[in-house]
């Protein structure tokens, strides 16, 4: 592969020399591991302020003490919550993810950050994994076509985005060792590509190294990773910044581009790349170079961001909870729900005829900005859709709301914080430089929480099954006489979070059986979800309408009740499938999810649609599956080579309802005679189109040469194969509209 060259800035290359000179070694050892939770050190004599980061994807998290994980209680430091990831990748929006971006540099610089921990945009692999819902989609293309955006809208700010979790860090399980086998191809065709445009066309300042192992080296020490592909290849000059508690040893972390360790422990002084390194570089096992190309990169992440450097005085200052940043995600939340089923026009409803409106379901009143990790945000507040449907009422309308059913809730505790845990019982096995422990202790470990874990299930079953009747009979028999039932149900931060997997794919709180006896006595209860992954939905042929929502921010219930009500058009699709049951997924299939260890990702390339388009498994929802309150027609596709390389198309999409609305059209490619094993089809461009009724509008779009290569692992390359390949345009991955042929030379 070809290496990449870079394009340096002279003058900021000159002024980060000359501030190099003058550090001393320890000063610049300061600088390559933090001195609090989340900032590094820094050299006062000379102008160097430690650098400031803070998470994460969904809004700036509140402020932690400096050597503790324990809030630092101010009222000062709530902000404005943003849409998952998840959500914003619903949208198939860019300009929304710009904005959003934005929002959230905005918001980071108001709030004196340097580097913001976002955007995550790890490959769905798995609709069990606990973070998913602060990734994007299990598409590389429309990953990196909405991270490119968000990146720059963050970086506008003179703020960092500091992309994660690089890379394949794709489960919770056992995440700060597993070890993922992964082949080449695989890699570079499906978890690599987002990374790539966020370094080369996003400029990402920085990037984190993941948790993770990839073929029996920890992300964060990976030479392969971070010099050879990252660097080289892709010609990225920021900052790798590891992952708290991702560095495991000093020589291979010092000796790759891993340029800031962070970690979980206040004993800052003991990190592998603070008095280790010194150690070492005092027995020459580790060159004062590397330190200097550590800190030369870092350099340059600070002078791009105006932290240094003679231009520092034109730094943006930032603000937060602007209502400016309060309308842009309440246009995201809006764009982000998905109608994934309206037979016979039950939505939207009329608000004019309803008198009494049941409401049922423990989300339509919960609020989760404050959970799920280190997305877990102080927000300035979140409207729940409860709240939302009540406030678009008002007061001719009586609102009745029932919980439904139970939800056993975690006791919080205050004295020690989750994240420190999570990485603590690493501490415990991997004290010094020892990797990882005798297999015995590990397994007796695994026995041990997975006994506990299983114990903890039980109990809350219990909860459930003892308090749940009572529950079910109450909504029922307020069913019976509403004008209308909504019914909001999903998933929560209990589930939907890091550190851990989800068990199954199943709705939790036994919310399957509720749904099924009221759709028994109304079969016009509308059925609606707040979660951040796909779940079983064994009832959906009996319900006529289902809108599913990610955790879409502080303006959710505001979305929420529009969409309902039809004063907002769904305009969302799915950016992930959502299986009938979770044994129909590749990894389900194959076994090699969740496991302690390692994990081999055996089904290469065939996860999401890919997978079910291969294997003929019809899901629930396909992947770019999403309704409107209009329909759309599609005509005229036109085709063009141009020059045997590109390809030129066109298309016209036509609005035939009578709301205005928006499609998402979806250009697919799938290769005829194909010189290698190819997946059927795979998404290579797509075009949101806003129309009013009876309104056409021409799309033309370019598939680069690039767009139908795939990778050769004898090569190392990409290469396009010449020939055919079908073009489809689909209104989603199984409905396709228009084909043609194109013919690369
Ligand atoms: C998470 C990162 C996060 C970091 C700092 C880690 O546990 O994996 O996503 O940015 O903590 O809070």
């Amino acid at each position: 592969m070809k290496k990449r060259e870079r394009t340096y800035d002279k003058k900021m290359e000159k002024e980060i020399e000359k501030l190099l000179k003058k550090l001393t070694l320890d000063e610049k050892i300061s600088m390559v591991h933090a001195a609090t939770l989340f900032k590094s050190g820094a050299v006062d004599r000379l102008g160097i302020p430690p650098i400031v980061t803070s998470d994460g994807p969904m809004g700036v998290r509140a402020e932690f003490m400096d050597d503790r994980w324990i809030s630092s209680g101010n009222q000062d430091d709530m902000v404005t919550y943003l849409p998952s990831n998840s959500a914003l990748a619903s949208s198939w929006n860019p300009d929304l993810a710009y904005a959003m971006g934005h929002v959230l540099g905005e918001e980071a610089r108001g709030r004196g950050k340097d580097v913001i921990l976002a955007p995550g945009i790890n490959i769905k692999r798995d609709p069990r994994c606990g973070r998913n819902f602060e990734y994007m989609s299990e598409d590389p293309k429309l990953t990196a076509a909405l991270a490119v955006p968000f990146i720059k809208g963050v970086q506008d700010n003179d703020v960092a985005a500091c992309v994660k979790h690089f890379a394949a860090n794709c489960q919770e399980t056992d995440r700060m060792m597993v070890d993922e086998e992964i082949d080449d191809r695989t890699l570079y065709e499906l978890y690599l590509p987002a990374f790539k445009a966020a370094v080369q066309e996003g400029h990402a300042y920085s990037i984190m190294g993941a948790y993770n192992r990839i073929n029996g080296t920890h992300c964060c020490e990976n030479k392969r990773l971070l010099d050879l592909i990252l660097r080289m290849e892709w010609g990225f000059d920021g900052a790798v910044i590891s992952d708290w508690g991702g560095v495991h040893k000093t020589k291979e972390a010092a000796q790759c581009s891993m340029d800031l360790e962070m970690s979980i422990f206040p004993d800052f002084e003991d990190y592998y790349l603070a008095k280790p390194l010194k150690e070492a570089i005092a027995r020459g096992e580790v060159s004062e170079d590397m330190v200097d190309a550590k800190v030369r990169n870092l350099l340059r992440m600070m002078y791009r961001l105006k932290m240094i450097g003679s231009h520092k005085d034109t730094r943006k200052a930032g603000t937060y909870n602007t209502v400016a940043h309060r309308e842009a995600v309440l246009h995201t939340a809006r764009e982000s729900m998905v109608l994934l089923k309206n037979e016979n026009h039950t939505l939207p409803l009329d608000a004019k005829k309803i008198k009494k409106l049941l409401v049922v379901g423990v989300n339509a009143a919960r609020v989760h900005s404050d959970g799920g990790g280190s997305a877990e945000i102080k927000a300035l507040y979140e409207i729940c859709p409860l709240a939302g449907l009540k406030m678009y009422l008002g007061g001719n309308t009586q609102v009745q709301y029932v919980k439904g059913y139970h939800v056993p809730e975690k006791p919080k505790t205050f004295d020690h914080n989750w994240q420190a845990d999570s990485v603590e019982d690493l501490r415990n096995t991997n004290i010094g430089q020892v990797e990882r422990p005798e297999a015995n202790q590990e397994n007796e470990r695994h026995r041990r929480e997975e006994e506990e874990r299983l114990a903890q299930v039980a109990r809350e079953q219990a909860e459930i099954h003892e308090k749940n009747p009572e529950l079910f009979a109450q909504a029922v028999e307020a069913a019976k006489d509403a004008d209308a039932v909504i019914f909001v149900g999903g998933l929560n931060h209990n589930i939907d979070s890091e550190g851990f997997d989800r068990g199954d794919m199943k709705l939790p709180y036994e919310q399957d059986l509720l749904i099924e006896e009221l759709l028994k006595v109304r079969k016009d209860t509308i059925i609606t979800f707040v979660g951040g992954s796909p779940v079983e939905m064994p009832w959906r042929d009996k319900a006529r309408a289902i809108l599913w929502s990610y955790y879409a921010g502080m303006e959710t219930g505001n979305a929420f009740a529009e969409i309902i009500f039809g004063e907002v058009n769904p305009s969302a699709k799915l950016a992930e499938t959502f299986p009938a049951v979770y044994e129909d997924c590749a990894s389900a299939k194959n076994g090699q999810f969740g496991k302690w260890g390692s994990i081999s990702l055996e089904e290469g390339l065939y996860c999401g649609y890919r997978h079910f388009d291969r294997q003929h498994i019809t899901p629930a929802f396909c992947f770019g599956h999403g309704l409107s309150y209009t329909d759309f027609e599609y005509s005229g596709l036109t085709l063009k080579a141009e020059k045997g390389k590109n390809v030129k198309l066109s298309f016209t999409v036509k609005n035939i309802g009578k709301r205005a609305g928006a499609e998402i059209a979806q250009v697919y490619i799938a290769p005829i005679a194909a010189k290698v094993d190819r997946p059927d089809k795979e998404l290579k461009s797509f075009a949101k189109v806003f129309l009013a009724p009876g309104r056409s509008k021409k799309v033309s779009l370019t598939l680069k040469q690039e767009d139908f290569a795939y990778f050769d692992v004898q090569l190392h390359d990409f290469i396009a194969d010449a020939g055919d390949y079908v073009i489809l345009i689909g209104a989603s991955s199984e409905d396709i509209r228009l084909r043609g042929i194109a013919t690369l030379a």
